[in-house]
C-alpha cells in the first residue's frame, strides 16, 4: 500500500489512484463493446515503453496516435521526450477523451474514427508525420480495412518513419506480402496480460 502511493506518474496522479479506476473504466468499456475497445484492460508499462522507444528521434513533425485509451502509451510517448505540441492522438470512446484531456494538457486529443485516418486529422497534423503509435484492435477489423488503414497511415510518414502497431497475435495484423512494406517484429513482451509484440512497419525505400 505504501509502496503504490509512493508511484507518481507523469501526471502527479499515485498509481493506486491511476491504476484501479483505469481497470475499472477499460472493463466498463470492454463490456459495453468489447469488439471496440479491444482489451479488458490498460496495456502495461513495458509493453507502453517498448512502442515509444521505437519512434525515431532523428526525424521531425507530428506524433500521431492511434487508440489512446487511458493514455498509459500516450505516458510513454511523453517520457520518450517528445513534446506533448507534437502529439495528436485519436479515440473514439468520448469517456477516454475527456479523461485524457485532462490527464495530458497540451496533448491534441482528437473524438473520431482512426479507420479514417486522413480525413479524421484533417489540418490538425502536417504531413509528413514522424511516427504513427497504434493501439487499434485491428483484428476486430476484415483484413481490406485493416490494409486500407496500414496504406493510408503509411502514406502519411516521412520516409522511413515507423507505424507501430502491438497485438497478442501470432501472426502480424497485416502480411508483409499484402503490400509494399517492410515489418520489423518485437520480442513478445511477457510481462504484459496477456502477452503482446510489436510490429514496425516502414514503406519499402524506393529504388
Ligand atoms: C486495446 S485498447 C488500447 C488502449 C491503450 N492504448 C492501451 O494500450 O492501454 C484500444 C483503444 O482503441 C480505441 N479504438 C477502437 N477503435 C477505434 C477507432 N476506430 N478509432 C479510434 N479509436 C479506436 C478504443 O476505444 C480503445 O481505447
Amino acid at each position: 500500500m505504501r509502496q503504490l502511493k509512493q508511484i507518481k506518474s507523469k501526471t502527479g496522479e499515485t498509481g493506486l489512484k491511476l491504476r484501479l479506476p483505469d481497470e475499472v473504466r477499460f472493463l466498463k468499456n470492454w463490456l459495453g463493446n468489447p469488439m471496440r475497445t479491444g482489451a479488458v484492460a490498460p496495456s502495461g508499462p513495458q509493453l507502453a515503453a517498448l512502442m515509444a522507444s521505437l519512434i525515431d528521434e532523428t526525424i521531425t513533425g507530428p506524433v500521431v496516435e492511434l487508440g489512446p485509451g487511458t493514455g498509459v502509451v500516450t505516458s510513454a510517448i511523453l517520457a520518450r521526450g517528445i513534446t506533448p505540441e507534437r502529439i495528436v492522438s485519436i479515440e473514439y470512446n468520448p469517456d477516454f477523451c475527456s479523461l485524457l484531456r485532462e490527464r495530458f494538457p497540451g496533448v491534441h486529443f482528437v473524438e473520431g474514427d482512426a479507420y479514417a485516418i486522413r480525413t479524421t486529422l484533417g489540418d490538425v497534423a502536417t504531413n509528413p508525420l514522424a511516427a504513427i503509435v497504434s493501439s487499434l484492435p485491428l483484428f476486430t477489423k476484415p483484413p481490406a480495412e485493416r490494409l486500407g488503414l496500414l496504406n493510408e497511415a503509411l502514406d502519411l510518414l516521412a520516409p522511413g518513419a515507423p507505424f507501430i502497431q502491438f497485438s497478442y497475435a501470432l501472426v502480424p495484423p497485416v502480411p508483409e506480402d499484402a503490400g509494399d512494406f517492410e515489418i520489423v517484429r518485437s520480442n513478445w513482451i511477457l510481462m504484459n496480460l496477456p502477452p503482446a509484440r510489436v510490429w514496425t512497419y516502414r514503406r519499402r525505400a524506393k529504388g
